[in-house]
């Protein structure tokens, strides 16, 4: 009589648990086929579920009925089995949990066939990944996927439970909601029932968030979907988690408590590692000055030397009329120090140029320092001068054998550019893994950045990160003045090079709030059109508050050491946007168009 499974029979422990403990009881298991291998008399297959693997055989003079059907099974099969828990004698296989026993099976079920797979089941595969994200199905059954949505479920349980220790509410907040300006580019909804109008797809929980202390809720948190409709990179997704948080009453470091706390138990939870609190700080000048941008991976050396001082006292008797050019027109100038004893060939440096060309550079000025600190291999020894040599060798702390790399011009470029190299020459000199953390783990908050950002095209300034941080009360006189001096109590929590986190403490004074808005040029009337349910709060007793938020897949891809994003979102979203196995985005016809009150125009001619 065949056995009434699931109905009746329930199963009684998962495929990742039997041991020597269990030998000789009596177990239910359910679960895919891994693999099978019919020894002439007996059949053993593997069995799989999330929790693991578990050996099961069957043999005809113990079960001929389950025995037979064992002979159908084939990869991926769904399949239920009842029997016992046996030693596997000297056949122990130390490389799985229950590699002490098998399941000597006395009775079968086959829940449901499956076709043969587009790609294996297995952990390690080479399926380029377009396939794997078509059957994203079949891809999710493999173990390291497995394992790494396990943990970000566990990341969640983790977080809800911290937060509602430190009294945090978990509130939710709309994601269709009016569209305001600033921050990412947002995912548009047109409104069947307000012909013409559009929702906005929440870029972050912002605004509502902070209309949620002005409500007296005093700490919030949620863990929400966000929608940005930016360029997309192996860290960013159109849609993303975050861990959001807003509280009342504080300060900059009351918030940076919260936030090492929580930090430290995911990772000694989910890594066993204890993460030391409190996390380093940095000026975000002084993050720019020697990293090139505000989130520096900090497992190695590399720094970049600011020349531009040096440069300008020397003036055009330096010897080096590109370089001074640069300066004269407002240019900066760094330079960085590949170390000697890791020493570069001719080839190898010269395809830094390149690299550095891709990043946008003209060139890349170079010098190697050979013995007394005359340089070599490089145009720039031909005409500098000795003295100006001597100080860029001194400042930059150089010794015979190393390498140095040059920067002039614009800013921004000049720091975009040298903190790609710096990251580039670090993989190639072995100094950082290509992927994962290499067991090292640079935490760091970026603090004190500047208010403002000036626009080169537009010649005005805009706000850096948005309208509502709050600039430091010794630098609200400048507001108008001089907008580019004004720092703000904005930070960015940084991890291995990743912006894992920002936030900011943020304005809840109207007089200062019109002060910057003044500064950014945006009038009263301009105010309340993009802002006016926020200002109007703001004036009704608003609480100070302040906030961060975590990008929860930027933690799971670093806590799991994932190559990408996509390796820590169930189903993620290609680099063009599109969903592989739903073949989102997709078409719809006229009349849902109509509905909508939507014309689509005529695609742009390719
Ligand atoms: P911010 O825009 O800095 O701040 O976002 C917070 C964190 O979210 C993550 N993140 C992303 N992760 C994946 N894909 C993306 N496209 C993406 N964009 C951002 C980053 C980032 O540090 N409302 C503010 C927070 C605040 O001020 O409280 C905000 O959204 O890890």
């Amino acid at each position: 009589m065949a056995v009434p499974f699931i109905t009746e029979v329930k199963r009684t422990h998962t495929c990742g648990q039997l041991t020597k403990a269990q030998i000789g009881e009596e177990v239910v298991l359910f679960g895919w086929v891994q693999n099978r291998r019919d020894h002439g008399g007996a059949v053993f297959i593997d069995l799989r579920d999330r929790e693991g693997l578990t050996q099961v055989v069957f043999e005809p003079d113990i079960a001929k009925e389950a025995h037979e059907t064992a002979g159908q099974l084939r990869l991926e099969y769904c399949v239920g089995i009842k029997g016992k828990v046996v030693s596997r004698g000297s056949q122990v296989n130390p490389k799985l949990k229950t590699g002490e026993i098998e399941i000597k099976a006395s009775d079968l079920t086959i829940f449901n066939r499956s076709e043969p797979t587009p790609f294996l089941v297995e952990d390690n595969i080479d399926t380029a990944e377009e396939k794997r994200l078509a059957y994203r199905f079949l891809d999710l059954r493999r173990r390291p996927l497995q394992q790494s949505l396990i943990t970000r479920s566990k990341m969640n349980a983790i977080t809800r439970s911290y937060l509602n220790d430190n009294r945090f509410l978990e509130l939710e907040t709309p994601f269709m909601g009016k569209y305001t300006p600033g921050g990412a580019r947002n995912f548009l909804v047109p409104s069947r029932l307000n012909p013409g109008k559009f929702y906005a797809l929440a870029e972050s929980p912002q605004l509502y968030k902070q209309l949620f202390m002005v409500a007296g809720f005093d700490r919030y948190f949620q863990i929400v979907k966000c929608f940005r409709d930016e360029d997309l990179r192996l860290d960013r997704q159109p849609e993303f988690t975050q861990i959001d948080i807003e509280m009342s009453f504080v300060t900059q470091d009351d918030i940076f408590t919260i936030v090492e706390g929580l930090i430290k138990k995911l990772w000694g939870e989910v890594l066993g590692i204890d993460v030391p609190t409190p996390f380093m700080r940095m000026d975000f000048d002084e993050s720019m000055a020697k990293y090139g941008n505000d989130k520096p991976d900090l497992r190695f050396g590399l720094e970049h030397i600011v020349l531009t001082e040096l440069i300008r006292q020397h003036g055009a008797a330096g010897g080096v009329p590109m370089i001074w050019d640069a300066v004269e027109q407002g240019g900066i100038v760094k330079a960085m120090v590949v170390p000697g004893d890791k020493p570069m060939s001719r080839a190898e440096s010269d395809k830094l140029e390149e690299f550095a060309k891709q990043n946008g550079a003209k060139g890349l000025a170079r010098a190697k320092v050979a013995e007394g600190g005359e340089w070599t291999q490089s145009p720039l020894s031909k005409t500098i001068t000795p003295a100006l040599r001597q100080a860029i060798n001194q400042a930059c702390g150089v010794k015979t054998g190393d390498l140095l790399l040059f920067q002039f011009g614009r800013e921004s470029l000049v720091h975009t550019v040298m903190a790609n190299l710096r990251v580039h020459v670090a993989k190639k000199l072995g100094l950082i893994p290509e992927y994962g953390s290499g067991g090292v783990w640079k935490f760091l908050w970026v603090v004190n950045p500047p208010l403002f950002e000036y626009d080169e095209e537009s010649k005005t300034w805009a706000a850096a990160h948005h309208a509502f941080t709050r600039p430091h009360d010794e630098h609200v006189q400048y507001l108008q003045t001089d907008p580019g001096r004004v720092k703000c109590h904005r930070y960015d929590v940084v991890l291995n090079g990743f912006e894992i986190g920002g936030g900011s403490i943020r304005l809840h004074d109207p007089k200062v709030q019109a002060e910057v808005f003044k500064a950014l040029g945006i009038g009263e009337e301009e105010a309340r059109v993009k802002f006016g349910f926020l200002l109007d709060a703001l004036k009704f007793g608003a609480p100070p508050h302040g906030g961060l938020a975590l990008g929860m897949d930027r933690l799971a891809m670093l806590l799991t050491g994932a190559e990408s994003l996509r390796d820590v979102i169930p189903f993620p979203k290609t680099k063009t946007g599109t969903d592989l196995m739903t073949g989102a985005p997709g078409d719809v016809d006229d009349r849902q168009l109509r509905e909508v009150h939507v014309r689509a125009a005529p695609l742009p001619q390719k």
